[in-house]
């Protein structure tokens, strides 16, 4: 029997009836696809960083932030020339390391505990100068200068 009544109308004692299942069903699988769905966005956005979550200066001949920034044994992942560096503090020296690892581009951070840069992809590690310590990385991180002009540290 149609629920179509004469010139189209639809009759309002038919109803079409979702089955309780169905829409649980649908409700579940719409939670599932939103969980994955925010999951690889942080996934994403923590592995290959936007410009917003990174700061720091545009692409330019010199970057720079206020020493106060990173404390003594500390690190800060900036933008320098387009392009992610993690500036990393140390007693007597600033250090900048190109952020992208040379296996296949993961951002690495850097591991206060152990004093080395770590990626999180396939744990290649680093030291302060970008030299690969281990794991798969094919090259050392390119590094750039650093100066601390009064409270500043600059970048070039
Ligand atoms: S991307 Fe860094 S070790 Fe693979």
């Amino acid at each position: 029997m149609s629920d179509m009544v004469d010139g189209g109308k639809r009759n309002p004692e038919i109803t079409t009836v979702v089955p309780r299942r169905s829409f649980l069903n649908f409700l579940l699988g719409a939670t599932i696809i939103v969980a994955i769905g925010g999951v690889m966005n942080t996934v994403l956005r923590f592995l290959w960083p936007t410009e917003e979550i990174i700061g720091g200066g545009k692409a330019a001949g010199t970057t720079s932030l206020p020493l106060s920034e990173i404390p003594v044994g500390g690190a800060k992942t900036v933008r320098h020339k387009g392009k992610p560096y993690v500036v990393i503090r140390q007693a007597t020296k600033v250090y900048a390391v190109n952020a992208a690892c040379t296996h296949l581009a993961c951002i690495v951070y850097w591991d206060r505990s152990i004093k080395q840069l770590a990626c999180p992809c396939h744990a290649a590690f680093f030291d302060l100068n970008g030299n690969v310590i281990s794991g798969p990385a094919p090259n050392p991180l390119p590094t750039a200068e650093v100066k601390v002009a009064g409270d500043q540290i600059v970048i070039s």
